[in-house]
């Protein structure tokens, strides 16, 4: 996507092929400003500090990672340890598995003095798989919106939360493809922005990346979308997932679940947009998906720019307050009404995934 008419993605690699480079998150939305990686450690940070989060852009950083530790030493003992540090950097997002276990299977039976190569081209080959499997959920997700445009005759009311757009992923995101897909077709939409407590990736991330593409949209709290679904204000809600069970269950980002249970008591539909290396097959529930715990400052001190532009913390919660961080939380599949796949859309169920991946479908 464009920033400020310049052609961006998220994650690529300098001209010196060695060196990757990276937005950094922690600084939008009022910089906007790129960094570089050049160990796996600086990558194995950038993912646990969440310069860059969304759980397909982590993965591409862990299969960058893993290239940066080929570069610095492609020993079997520091395939192993590079894939131990990325794996341990967040727990809830299976993209980061599932990358690094593609990087270890393809590095692995490779001589060492052929894994730097072919770590690197098989790092730029995710990115760009990632930016064409979301270019089609986007593609997927269009007559969905468009359907609603033709019913109301009206702009369509779209509510989302946390950040699913390009900045959490490579390029175009996962729930928000849709919606620039269809902004860019003409059809109307306007987007109920959650700021998401307690990192507002939607007040500072979504806002700044639906604002610089031009699509109309209003930052709220978190607190507000039932609200508005009472009063016929959201036509449809699409959230993203960092990981979803083959029964369809869908973990994303704290606060994602009462917003379903409000859409299904006003009838709003809840669908949620998602890459297929999200989809955790060996796990039937999402009961069993692990939920990051972060460290509980994110509540108890939130950053902003005072009035006189100086972005700085400030503490919200009593001295000595206990504050909990729970990061995710998961929507049972009874509540989704369809997943926007880079496949197509399908049931949230075991039958619906399984129709649609059918190379990953369990015998009876
Ligand atoms: O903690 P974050 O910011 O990494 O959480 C991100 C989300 O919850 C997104 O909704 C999810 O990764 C889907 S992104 C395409």
């Amino acid at each position: 996507m464009k920033v400020d008419g310049v052609p961006f993605r998220t994650i690529w690699c300098d001209d010196d092929g060695v060196t990757v480079r990276i937005i950094d998150q922690t600084r939008l939305p009022h910089a906007f400003e790129t960094t570089a990686l050049s160990s796996v450690e600086s990558a194995a940070h950038a993912i646990s500090a969440m310069l860059v989060r969304g759980a397909p852009l982590i993965g591409a950083t862990a299969a960058y990672g893993m290239a940066l530790a080929m570069y610095d030493d492609s020993s079997d003992a520091n395939l192993k340890d590079a894939h131990e540090t990325l794996l341990a950097t967040r727990p809830t997002a299976v993209n980061l598995r599932w990358a690094l276990d593609a990087m270890t299977t393809l590095l692995s039976p490779l001589p060492p003095d052929e894994r730097q190569a072919a770590a690197y081209a098989r790092a730029a080959v995710i990115c760009d798989e990632d930016a064409a499997i979301c270019e089609s959920i986007g593609d997927n997700g269009l007559p969905i919106i468009r359907a609603l445009y033709e019913t109301k005759n009206d702009t369509v009311n779209i509510l989302t939360h946390c950040n699913a757009g390009w900045l959490a992923a490579v390029d175009w995101g996962t729930a928000l493809a849709p919606i620039y897909k269809a902004h860019d077709a003409g059809v109307p939409v306007h987007v109920w922005v959650d700021e998401t407590r307690p990192r507002n990736q939607g007040a500072a991330l979504t806002a700044w990346e639906l604002g610089r593409h031009g699509v109309p949209h209003t930052v709220i709290v978190d607190n507000a979308g039932g609200h508005l679904m009472q009063h016929g204000r959201v036509d449809m809600a699409i959230t993203g997932t960092d990981r979803t069970s083959a029964n369809g269950d869908v973990c994303n980002k704290i606060g994602t679940y009462l917003k379903a249970l409000a859409a299904h008591d006003n009838a709003v539909p809840f669908y949620v947009a998602l890459p297929s290396p999200t989809i955790d097959w060996t796990l039937m529930s999402g009961e069993d998906i692990p939920i990051e715990e972060r460290n509980g400052e994110e509540v108890a001190v939130i950053a902003g720019k005072d009035s006189a532009g100086k972005v700085s913390a400030v503490q919200l919660t009593p001295d000595g307050s206990p504050v909990g961080n729970p990061a995710f939380d998961v929507t049972p599949a009874r509540l989704v009404i369809g997943l926007i796949t880079e496949r197509g859309v399908c049931a949230a169920s075991t039958d619906g995934l399984a129709g649609l991946f059918p190379e990953h479908a369990r015998a009876a």
